[in-house]
């Protein structure tokens, strides 16, 4: 597994970063967290050998391979490719996902689709992840008893079972990306077709089908909002190999750097298509890109920023993912910008640590008021979760004098080597103790 120790959760280092610019070279973008945690729970559907590649070295796949181990698949790193996952499903399943390795990371529940359809039954502990605001399951739960199970909560636990899932019409109250790929995951190997209205489509979900295609499944409707799902049986279903869909968060955040600090990068791997809102919003505040065939040019000239309105929205509107860069980048850019959180209500905690940057921002409910200043000063902040803790490792290359980051151990969870590939473009930055 990943298993590098610098960056254990049990040693608190801190991020140093200081005023930087320009950047200039080139970075890759490791595949998507918020993919290869899917996939890898996808493995639990058919026994036999598996391998990713393009897997980011995160904290997040550490955990989800100690709770796949925990039912019976087992993972590690390629000693000769460190971006390869080998993986094993042994086919003994423990239907099983224990409270400890669960309240980790939350994107574990979409284990409860896979294994329901698997073993009949499941025994899922309730999620937790990064701890912003109130994130229910009901839209999951909804869609999996229309497929034909039940569930019962005991002690923090969800106990699932079903005598034989079945195809289903369903129609989301809201696209959300975990209900979705937990009843497709479940419907792949349902008895007849389900439809699935106001499916999510982010570029994650449509890496996750084509994968499950690939092992056998029979999927239609990629990155539309209808997904058609014939179910087929078990034994249609094998293992296969899949490289996963590039990280278009951690793509944006080094976009982000740059409109910072201003430079001309490469952003290798970045798919422009999988990431036009954001792009647009970057160009209409004075950050240009040019989509290449192996990644996105980015170049800001030094101009001052531009202010503007955003509002988060599901795919392909403005993720919420990406919100914590803009506002950052808002900060010293000219003029009002006003944020609408759309998504998450409690999603602005952030923002008592850019205000500790010198910052000038107010929120009020799901909006955030950014007032432009002239520049950020450097200070002591905590990153309260992975997003806003890469935002505030990127206001820290616009502050003056130095900015130190502790809780890093949250943009360990989702960003492979984030202070060693900004250095490497030039950015004044480490990792202290
Ligand atoms: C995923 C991403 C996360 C991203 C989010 C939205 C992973 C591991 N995480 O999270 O990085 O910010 O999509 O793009 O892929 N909701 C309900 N009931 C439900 C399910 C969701 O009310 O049954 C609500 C949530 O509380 C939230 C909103 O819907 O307010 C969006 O949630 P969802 O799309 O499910 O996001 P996640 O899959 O949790």
């Amino acid at each position: 597994m990943v298993t590098d120790s610098s960056y254990s959760a049990e040693r608190p280092e801190r991020i140093l970063a200081r005023r930087s610019g320009p950047l200039h070279g080139e970075v890759s973008v490791p595949g998507a967290k918020n993919a290869v945690l899917k996939l890898m729970a996808a493995t639990l559907l058919a026994d036999g050998h598996y391998e990713l590649s393009n897997v980011p070295g995160i904290a997040d796949v550490g955990t989800m391979g100690e709770l796949l181990a925990a039912m019976g698949v087992t993972s590690r790193i390629d000693p000769a490719r460190p971006d390869v996952l080998l993986m094993e499903n042994t086919g003994v399943i423990t239907p099983e996902a224990p409270y400890d390795l669960v309240e980790r990371i939350r994107a574990s529940i979409v284990v409860l689709g896979p294994l329901l359809a698997r073993c009949g039954v499941a025994r899922v502990s309730m999620p937790g992840g990064d701890d912003f605001g109130k994130r229910p399951i009901d839209m999951h739960l909804k869609g999996l008893e229309s497929l034909g199970a039940t569930f019962e909560l005991r002690r923090g636990y969800i106990e699932a079972r079903t005598d034989g899932l079945h195809g289903a019409d369903i129609t989301l109250d809201f696209p959300s990306v975990g209900a979705t790929e937990n009843i497709v995951m479940a419907a792949v190997l349902a008895k007849g077709p389900t439809v699935i209205d106001n499916a999510a489509r982010e570029p994650e979900i449509a890496d996750l089908c084509a994968f499950l295609n690939s092992m056998g499944a029979v999927i239609e409707g990629m990155g539309s909002p209808t997904l058609y799902v014939h179910g087929v049986p078990q034994s249609d279903l094998r293992p296969v190999q899949h490289a996963v869909v590039p990280d278009r968060v951690q793509a944006a955040t080094y976009m982000a750097a740059v409109a910072a600090c201003q430079g001309e990068v490469l952003v290798r791997g970045a798919r422009a298509e999988h990431m036009e809102m954001y792009l647009r919003r970057l160009r209409e505040m004075g950050v240009q890109s040019t989509p290449q065939n192996e990644g996105v040019l980015v170049y800001s000239d030094g101009r001052r920023l531009r202010s503007l309105d955003v509002q988060t929205l599901p795919y392909p509107g403005f993720a919420t993912d990406y919100k914590p860069l803009v506002v950052t980048l808002l900060t010293v850019a000219d003029g009002v910008g006003i944020v609408t959180e759309n998504l998450y209500p409690g999603r602005f905690r952030y923002v008592e640590e850019l205000q500790r940057l010198g910052a000038d921002i107010r929120t009020d409910g799901h909006h955030a008021v950014v007032r432009g200043v002239s520049s950020l000063d450097g200070a002591q902040v905590r990153a309260p979760d992975i997003r806003a803790g890469a935002a505030l490792v990127v206001a820290g290359l616009m502050a003056s004098g130095e900015t130190v980051i502790s809780d890093i151990h949250h943009v360990d969870r989702g960003y492979d080597d984030l202070v060693g590939r900004l250095a490497s473009l030039g950015a004044d930055i480490e990792r202290v103790r």
